[in-house]
């Protein structure tokens, strides 16, 4: 089983950005515990971040043939881009949406998710244990193989 792990705009600057909404974690730190995660679960894994819509929509693709499923955290482009909701209905893999704060309790833009309308799943408020949570629900969803 393989997993694509999709991280969006500005999650490359976790640890420094608004600590107190993301936490003190940085990126690498994500990536790590995204590792340990799949090397535990003996799950196959890629993880990719950009800052960029296409390049996310270029990732997604990619996932096509090549991977059973998504976590993806489209960060704020999950508010507004129906180029990622497109991308995930394309390649029809079992998608689960991630936010590491609880988007539920904050701005109402933040209320309208693009992505997850292509999602099996939204995980949200849970910092890294979500992508954990994520990761162990494929895992289930796909079974062992
Ligand atoms: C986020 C929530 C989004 O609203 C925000 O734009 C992000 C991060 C989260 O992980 O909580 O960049 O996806």
């Amino acid at each position: 089983m393989k997993l694509l792990i999709v991280n969006g705009p500005n999650l490359n600057m976790l640890g420094v950005r608004e600590p107190d909404i993301y936490g003190r974690g940085t990126y690498a730190d994500l990536c790590d515990r995204v590792g340990e995660v799949c090397r535990r679960e003996g799950i196959e894994y890629e993880i990719v971040q950009s800052n960029h819509e296409g390049a996310l929509v270029d990732a997604i693709q990619g996932a096509y043939g090549v991977c059973d499923g998504i976590v993806i955290n489209p960060a704020a482009y999950t508010h507004t881009s129906v180029a990622i909701l497109d991308a995930l209905k394309a390649v029809a893999l079992p998608a689960v949406e991630v936010h590491l704060s609880d988007v539920g309790a904050r701005e109402p833009f933040r209320q309208v998710s693009y992505a997850g309308m292509a999602c099996v799943k939204t995980i949200a408020g849970k910092g890294f244990d979500g992508y954990e949570e994520a990761v162990c629900y494929l895992r289930e969803l796909l079974g062992a193989s």
